[in-house]
């Protein structure tokens, strides 16, 4: 079957403010990526914090454009014409980190998660308010939260609502960045619990980024090692993670196996 997702070769560097207006010298953040993604695969990707993996997210979804290298969707090469198109499908998702910050917070959560529906599809609003009901008891939240606003709701709450709005026009890609790191173990619990849920209902092709590895082995069946911007190793196959040859890898393994 062929890719879903391809990166080839792909490098990425930026000028760092601390070195000056006038100095033209970038630093590498991406250097020489290459993977590939099948549909129905979720592959996590993980590395320490400043590594890259955020820039390599943007990159993904065409928010950040590559200096080297091509990166493909569903065959298409990005930025070109039938790549947009697929973009403005919304057949590319996110869900980030920052709950608060990727909400308008003068929206109630129908409307968020309604927003792209509204935006991005042809319903009525019938349909629209039908749909809305059926993702928000997708993700595990009753009627009440229909007519809330983002400060009535907890972090967990709202990164469900963020959750809904990322599977609501039906994408063959979901990019999680971090999405459970800030939220207490408890509800990191929870969540990755209904990812998995979601995982096997919408048999979803996702990245999960994330630094830790524990949330990767959750969700994931393949792995790549990440650091300063590198493949340092890739494991297909999530149950041979203990045939890790890095010591990068091994260092991560060692410390969610604990010896
Ligand atoms: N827009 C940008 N402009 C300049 N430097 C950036 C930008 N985005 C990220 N960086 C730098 O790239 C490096 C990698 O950042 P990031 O991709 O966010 O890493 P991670 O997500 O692994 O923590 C960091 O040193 C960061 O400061
Ligand atoms: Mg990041």
């Amino acid at each position: 079957m062929s890719a879903l997702l391809q990166l080839e070769n792909v490098s990425k560097a930026y000028r760092q403010p601390q070195q000056g207006l006038f100095n033209r010298q970038k630093t590498p953040v991406i250097n020489n990526v290459s993977f590939s993604l099948k549909q129905g695969e979720c592959l996590g990707i993980i590395g320490a914090s400043g590594s890259g993996k955020s820039t390599l997210g943007k990159l993904i979804l065409g928010l950040e454009k590559p200096d080297h290298g091509k990166i493909y969707f569903d065959g298409h090469e990005m930025q070109t014409r039938t790549w947009r198109k697929l973009q403005l499908q919304r057949q590319l998702s996110a869900v980030f980190q920052d709950y608060n910050a990727s909400v308008n917070p003068y929206f109630k959560v129908a409307q968020i998660i309604g927003e792209p529906i509204a935006i991005y599809t042809n319903m009525s609003k019938k349909d629209r308010q039908q749909r809305i009901e059926q993702l928000l008891e997708q993700v595990g939240l009753d009627h009440s939260f229909y007519h809330r606003f983002p400060h009535e709701i907890s972090g967990g709450q709202l990164q469900r609502v963020c959750i809904a709005r990322a599977i609501a026009c039906d994408p063959k890609f979901i990019l999680f960045d971090e999405a459970v790191s800030s939220l207490d173990i408890s509800v990191q619990t929870q969540i990755l619990a209904l990812l998995a849920e979601l995982q096997k209902q919408l048999n979803l092709t996702a990245i999960f980024i994330s630094h830790d590895l524990t949330t990767i082995t959750y969700l994931c069946n393949r792995v790549i090692f990440f650091q300063h911007g590198t493949i340092v190793e890739s494991i297909d196959d999530i149950t041979q993670l203990k045939q890790v040859q890095n010591s990068y890898s091994k260092q991560l393994l060692q410390s969610i196996l604990g010896f």
